[in-house]
């Protein structure tokens, strides 16, 4: 991986993710870690509304949801606009804060929306490529001396990394961010407990987050934004061009998951911990092929191929047994393959052994 900072137009990724999930390896695998939250939930463990008006709910969320989300920041409702997911919450806030040729910072490998979506809106994405331990350069960093940036986007923990950005580095980006006057967005999907989100008292960094990862429910499609009124405010102005509002049934949902937080994160710690034993257990085995990435609370892990197999030509292997994993190449990092641990013990077992059998050359 390249250490410099390059100025380009390029999206994060080589290949799309999209490609690679809902084309090339739909309906071909009955064992998914490739993606990237715990194993899902379903409705029978969320408490269902019992006759609740079908109508449209309200652009910011509804008051009892927003209160809910307002206490995990043990911050004030008037901070959150509930959105479709974090990657509305995204889109809202790049599509409300860049104009045209705005310039923008992003780190690779990360999220592609946070280069593409400024890019398409006409912005200057400069790309910030991370070291080979997915630490940030630091010295690259400071080389961006002139100020001028609209916004940065940051991700702790990183998707695909799984690394937690440091103090150190977190202060070298809002101060690079005080000098340009820019905003900071915080992509906390990963984040367990927001009470010690970045945005917290930073009048210029939105937080932004959901139910998909730690609570398994992507399929709610609820996530949210976290940031100063006039910031958020705007953005429930905007998603009247998006999505209007969220599915109230959708809603009630969420706001019974996280009036049981505490048994939700519960969940997430007890799949993850298990199930990040038997991954480590696995990649020692084959530790000639494989190298693992420790993650920093995140339910997947990073692992490097040390086989010189591209990891596109690996996960399509893979594939064939029946297994999805994230090959690096669409998400900005070739050279290895994302995986998710949290799953039930037996399912992982099965993933991993079948991926045993590929490396053992006997796929
Ligand atoms: C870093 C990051 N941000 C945002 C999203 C969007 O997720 P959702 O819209 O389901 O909350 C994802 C999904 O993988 C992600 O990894």
């Amino acid at each position: 991986m390249s250490t410099t900072l390059a100025s380009d137009s390029l999206p994060a990724s080589g290949y799309p993710m999209r490609q690679w999930v809902f084309e090339d390896s739909a309906g071909r695998y009955d064992i998914d870690l490739g993606d990237s939250h715990i194993q899902a939930g379903t409705t029978s463990q969320l408490r269902m509304p019992d006759n609740l008006e079908l109508s449209y709910g309200m652009d910011r969320g509804t008051p009892q949801l927003i209160e809910l989300i307002a206490q995990r920041y043990q911050g004030d409702a008037d901070h959150i606009v509930v959105t479709h997911g974090a990657q509305e919450a995204l889109y809202l806030l790049y599509c409300t804060l860049l104009r045209p040729g705005d310039r923008v910072l992003a780190f690779r490998p990360g999220w592609g929306q946070a280069s593409e979506a400024p890019r398409r809106l006409g912005c200057q994405v400069q790309i910030a490529d991370l070291r080979d331990d997915f630490s940030i350069d630091l010295a690259a960093l400071s080389e961006i001396a002139s100020p001028g940036f609209r916004l940065i986007t940051v991700n702790s923990p990183g998707n695909p990394t799984g690394r937690r950005i440091r103090e150190r580095e977190l202060e070298m980006i809002l101060s690079l961010a005080h000098r340009s006057d820019a905003y900071v967005i915080a992509d906390e999907e990963y984040v367990l407990d927001l009470s010690r989100s970045i945005a917290i008292d930073r009048q210029r960094v939105i937080s932004v987050s959901s139910l998909s990862k730690m609570a398994g429910l992507p399929g709610l499609r609820i996530g949210w934004m976290y940031g100063a009124p006039d910031i958020v405010t705007q953005c429930a102005k905007y998603k009247h061009l998006t999505s209007v509002s969220n599915s109230v049934l959708c809603e009630s949902m969420a706001a019974s998951v996280l009036a049981d937080w505490p048994l939700w994160a519960r969940k997430y710690e007890g799949l993850t911990q298990d199930g990040l034993r038997q991954l480590k257990q696995f990649v020692l085995g084959h530790e000639t092929s494989l190298r693992l990435i420790l993650p920093e609370g995140t339910p997947f892990a990073w692992v490097h191929l040390k086989t010189g197999e591209s990891s596109l030509g690996f996960a399509r292997r893979v594939l064939q047994q029946g297994v999805l994993v994230m090959p690096g190449e669409t998400l900005g990092a070739p050279g290895g393959f994302r995986i998710t641990f949290a799953r039930e013990p037996d399912v992982l077992a099965e993933g991993l052994s079948r991926i045993g059998q590929v490396l053992r050359g006997r796929s």
